[in-house]
């Protein structure tokens, strides 16, 4: 029985990966089936809205959703796309493993996984300008919330999966010697979870001084847990430890929902030309097909990935090749066995 999942092709190079993608899923035996909806820059062109209904209703439907990037126009009046779905769903718990998948990077055998809460902190968007003599924009504010629900629950997650994944470790990163209230409330209640896991390791560090030793050596780290935008900044940095966004994959987990997307964004710089690295998203959708119970494929798409990428043959531009999407994905489909 194939799962219907909702699809959103997304914008700028969305479509381009989203079409590898699929290749690559169907020619692994993938049950899926796609509900193709729209949102973002697509459908304000095509229907005045960012977010329409349908999307909503199909996603509510059908539980499980593939996402390509989504342009979030830059300035007033446009909430970001993304984090208005994370919070509709209440996908409060973003994880994106960075896993060495080709010898010849900047470091071999990399395997950490980041957990970043998805709701809160500096993201939740209160924010506002204060006017002061005659100017309306002389000072701003943003609100970094915090609480002990949603701190509780993404550490619990954070735990419970290296419990699940038989990890070792668990770093709460954290801000907490600054922002006593706000980050030592998250620290807080992190370390009150980690105690009901006394067979995982649990320590903390500062969420500076964690970026630093995560380029110097991390191959110390193995889970890291943190608020939202830390873990958005990390994210991004801790892709650069396997080659780039190309290759950074992430879930975004509910208690019912979950959509799965790259880390990466819709690179308009690149949109358009064929060369745009669809292995994120690829396995963002290997994560997606784990999660619903196809870790067999999942695991078939892996190893040809990694065939691929080792051989060196055919890469794409950002990693220096000059096979273009569709090159990529074909010798893709060539290697699945
Ligand atoms: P970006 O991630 O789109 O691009 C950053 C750099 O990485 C660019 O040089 C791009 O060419 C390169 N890159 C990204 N993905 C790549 C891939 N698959 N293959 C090869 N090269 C790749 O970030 P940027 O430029 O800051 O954001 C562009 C737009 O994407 C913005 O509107 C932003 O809001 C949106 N965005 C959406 C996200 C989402 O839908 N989850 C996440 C991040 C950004
Ligand atoms: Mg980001």
């Amino acid at each position: 029985m194939a799962t219907t999942i909702t699809l959103i092709p997304g914008d700028g190079i969305g479509p381009e990966i989203t079409a590898a993608t699929l290749r690559v899923l169907r020619a692994a035996g993938a049950e899926l089936e796609y509900d193709e909806q729209q949102a973002g820059l697509a459908s304000l062109h095509d229907r005045n809205r960012l977010l329409p209904d349908e999307t909503l209703e199909s996603i509510q439907r059908n539980r499980w959703c593939l996402k390509g990037p989504l342009t979030t126009p830059v300035g007033k009046g446009f909430r970001s796309v993304n984090v208005q779905l994370r919070k509709e769903f209440d996908l409060y718990a973003n994880v994106r493993p960075v896993k060495t998948l080709f010898p010849g990077g900047r470091y071999e055998g990399i395997d950490l996984v980041l957990i970043r809460e998805n709701t809160e902190g500096l993201y939740v968007g209160v924010e506002h300008f204060i006017g002061m003599d005659r100017d309306p924009r002389a000072a701003a504010e943003s609100v970094m919330i915090i609480t002990r629900f949603g701190a509780e629950r993404i550490a619990h997650f954070a735990f419970e999966y290296a419990r699940r994944h038989r990890r070792r470790k668990v770093t709460i990163a954290h801000k907490a010697n600054i922002l006593k209230c706000t980050q030592g409330l998250f620290l807080e209640v992190a370390r009150d979870v980690a105690r009901a896991f006394p067979e995982i390791e649990c320590e903390d560090r500062i969420i500076d001084a964690t970026a630093m030793y995560l380029v110097l050596n991390p191959y110390q780290f193995d889970i890291l847990v943190m608020e939202n935008m830390f873990g958005d900044i990390l994210s991004d940095l801790m892709a650069g430890l396997v080659g780039g966004l190309g290759f950074a994959p992430a879930g975004n987990i509910g208690e019912t929902h979950a959509i799965f997307e790259a880390v990466h964004g819709s690179a308009p710089d690149i949109a358009g030309k064929g060369v745009a690295n669809p292995t994120a998203f690829l396995l963002s959708a290997c994560m997606l097909l784990d999660h619903i119970g196809q870790q067999e494929v999942a695991q078939r798409i892996r190893l040809a990935v990694e065939k691929v990428l080792s051989s060196g043959q055919v890469r794409t531009r950002d990693l220096g090749g000059n096979a273009s999407t569709d090159e990529y994905a074909e010798a893709l489909v060539r290697a699945l066995v």
